[in-house]
């Protein structure tokens, strides 16, 4: 069940495809009913999946004024669990079922610094921040860093817009982003806001805390999807209901369980509310903690996972990993 009630959904038409990098697709959608989408708000849209419903969250990356041309920008993964294959097999003229901008991120103005980080796609979530902070004239750095030039999007139109205020990093040119170096030389009054890879939001996280800096000033956005290690197929239990249920690689263990039947409390679908939390009665393997509502130490006692994020996988150290299926028995609230 989900816990936000208050969310309005509504129809739009896909008004423009274009393609902005390698495997990552703008589209603008005209919403029935706009509203202004401020910075940092994302939109949840009804996706078809195998044939069933489902929901993705997808950030508004654009809007004009009354929020009656929204651009998201959607990258079709390798391991995409079937939402952005559907998002990219859209045509113009299409009709979908959106929800009206939520915001869960958002800019707090009067900082006296800024960085704005981005890793590959996390860009669509604070590309229109770093607008806002250069149209009110303030401090701010832009640092954007991916893996190939070709695989990050807008980067000449960014690179044109904030000229000497962006900091491009990218791996395939042996200039991959430090985050000690980042982080390390920051001063105490600047916010930081990111979106990316857990991986990547982990260091900033961890290098953070070790520069004694203030957490409120560190804010982010998540997608909930990419982990530590590749997905597997895994099995849940929940043994006081009798209910199991396999995990395909390409679904999430909440869409798992609610398909078999399970009613899980539930709000953002991107490891951060904490509010599909269960705890891990027997487990047989790892988990792969993907959220970011737990800490470090709360993630390496493995008591709890966010089942709408975190996966199970074979233990790390088998032999041979992905032998055999992994299994995980839960207790739900
Ligand atoms: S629903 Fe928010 S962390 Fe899972």
């Amino acid at each position: 069940m989900a816990a936000n009630s208050s969310t309005v959904w509504q129809r739009g038409r896909v008004v423009e495809l274009r393609d902005v990098a390698q495997n990552i697709r703008r589209v603008v959608i005209e919403p029935e009913s706009p509203v202004r989408a401020a910075p940092g708000t994302h939109v949840d849209i009804a996706v078809v999946v195998n044939g069933e419903r489902d929901v993705r969250s997808y950030s508004v990356v654009e809007s004009d004024d009354g929020g009656t041309r929204l651009a998201l920008s959607v990258f079709r993964t390798p391991a995409s669990r079937g939402g952005s294959v559907f998002m990219h097999g859209l045509d113009e003229g299409d009709d979908v079922e959106l929800t009206q901008p939520m915001q869960n991120f958002p800019l707090r103005v009067g900082a006296a610094r800024y960085v704005i980080l981005a890793g590959g796609i996390g860009v669509t979530a604070v590309l229109g921040m770093a607008r806002v902070l250069a149209r009110l004239g303030t401090d701010y750095r832009f640092v954007y860093a991916g893996r190939s030039r070709e695989g990050m999007a807008y980067l000449d139109e960014l690179s044109a817009e904030h000229g000497d205020r962006i900091e491009v990093h990218v791996d395939a040119e042996g200039t991959p982003l430090d985050v000690a170096s980042l982080v390390g030389g920051l001063d105490p009054g600047t916010e930081l806001y990111m979106c990316g890879p857990i991986r990547l939001m982990d260091a900033v996280r961890r290098a953070w805390q070790d520069a004694g800096l203030d957490l409120p000033n560190l804010r982010y956005e998540t997608f909930g999807n990419s982990g530590w290690f590749d997905p597997e197929e895994f099995v849940v239990r929940i043994p006081r209901l009798g209910l199991e249920a396999v995990v395909p690689k390409h679904r999430s263990m909440l869409e798992a369980l609610e398909a078999a039947g399970a009613d899980l409390m539930f709000d953002c679908r991107k490891g951060e509310c904490g509010l599909c939390e269960v705890d891990v009665m027997e487990l047989t393997g790892d988990i792969d903690h993907r959220d970011v509502f737990y800490s470090e130490r709360q993630q390496e006692a493995s008591a709890k996972m966010c089942c709408c994020v975190s996966r199970v996988i074979t233990a790390k150290s088998t032999p041979h990993p992905g032998a055999g299926r992994a299994i995980v028995s839960i207790e739900v609230s």
